[in-house]
């Protein structure tokens, strides 16, 4: 039996991205005041998976919300993956589009790798162009960086999480959650073990964890027996199990052993979004001098 001695705090990650958002569009309607246009992200979306084209809409709202522009390019299913670079190229030489972001997945005759090394580095928001991940592998400086990545550090400095000396975990190893935070994690100086499906024994490797984040879409595969008492919990996964979306954690396993836990709904997904924002400001920024 896990010991249930801990007070846990769950994760209010929409409170926390309204916090940041309202700093954001405050930043927005300045420029706005010095009569400068309002920084513009494009999304892409090839086909019509209707969990992409929920996101992307949850995404354009959010931008109008800060008050910045959206706009929105739509591709058949059926589009080559010739196509699909030649609206990233407009979008990299269109001027007024300060952020690209190409929702993924992308239909198998899509490579991802190939379109989002056609974006403009400047432009890359969802930090996947391999300049912007390799600057991140190597320890440089980014001003733009993995959205849920991103989220999920401002979600560990809120909580005081500290990182410095820390076992961290991170069970998944996609581009664009598993690398990115456990490079982060590791700049923050914990001990990172990058686990996945053949890691062997991984319940007890997660009981290792002072940092737990788990981002491989299994439902409910981290048990409470899986977390060491007083672990930070961070609950990457969303499934849908016959239309209800799970994460990836039993959270209400978690109460009580871990000190923090993102749920799955309000957890991360909103910080994801809400980064989002800061990379199309700051690519705005970079790019206009503002
Ligand atoms: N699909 C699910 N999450 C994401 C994301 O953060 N960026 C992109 N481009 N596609 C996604």
């Amino acid at each position: 039996m896990a010991d249930k001695a801990q007070q846990t705090i769950v994760v209010d990650g929409l409170a926390l991205a309204q916090d940041i958002r309202k700093q954001l569009a405050e930043e927005v309607s300045q420029y706005a005041s010095q009569g400068r246009r309002a920084p513009c992200l494009a999304v892409v979306l090839v086909g019509d998976d209707p969990a992409s084209a929920s996101y992307i809409k949850g995404k354009q709202r959010a931008c109008s919300r800060v008050g910045m522009e959206a706009i929105e390019k739509l591709l058949p299913a059926t589009a080559s993956e010739q196509e699909v670079l030649q609206v990233v190229n407009d979008l990299n030489h269109n001027d007024a589009v300060d952020g690209i972001l190409v929702q993924l997945p992308l239909p198998k005759a899509v490579s991802a790798y190939n379109v989002a090394a056609a974006i403009d580095p400047e432009k890359d928001v969802d930090a996947l162009h391999p300049t912007t991940a390799g600057r991140l592998l190597l320890g440089e400086a980014t001003e733009l960086a993995a959205c849920t990545p991103l989220g999920i550090m401002a979600i560990l400095k809120h909580h005081g999480i500290e990182q410095e000396g820390a076992n961290a975990v991170v069970i998944g190893r996609s581009n664009i959650v598993g690398k990115p935070v456990s490079l982060m994690l590791q700049r923050g100086n914990a001990t990172v073990t990058m686990c996945h499906s053949r890691t062997r024994d991984l319940q007890s490797v997660c009981r290792q964890a002072d940092i737990l984040v788990a981002a491989v879409g299994v439902p409910r595969l981290v048990q409470a027996d899986w977390i060491k008492p007083g672990a930070a919990v961070i609950d990457v996964g969303v499934s849908n199990v016959d239309g209800v979306l799970v994460g990836d954690v039993d959270t209400e396993g978690a109460m009580g052993i871990a000190s923090i836990v993102t749920p799955h709904r309000r957890g991360v997904g909103p910080m994801t979004i809400t980064m989002l924002l800061r990379n199309t400001l700051a690519a705005y920024r970079a790019r206009t001098g503002a």
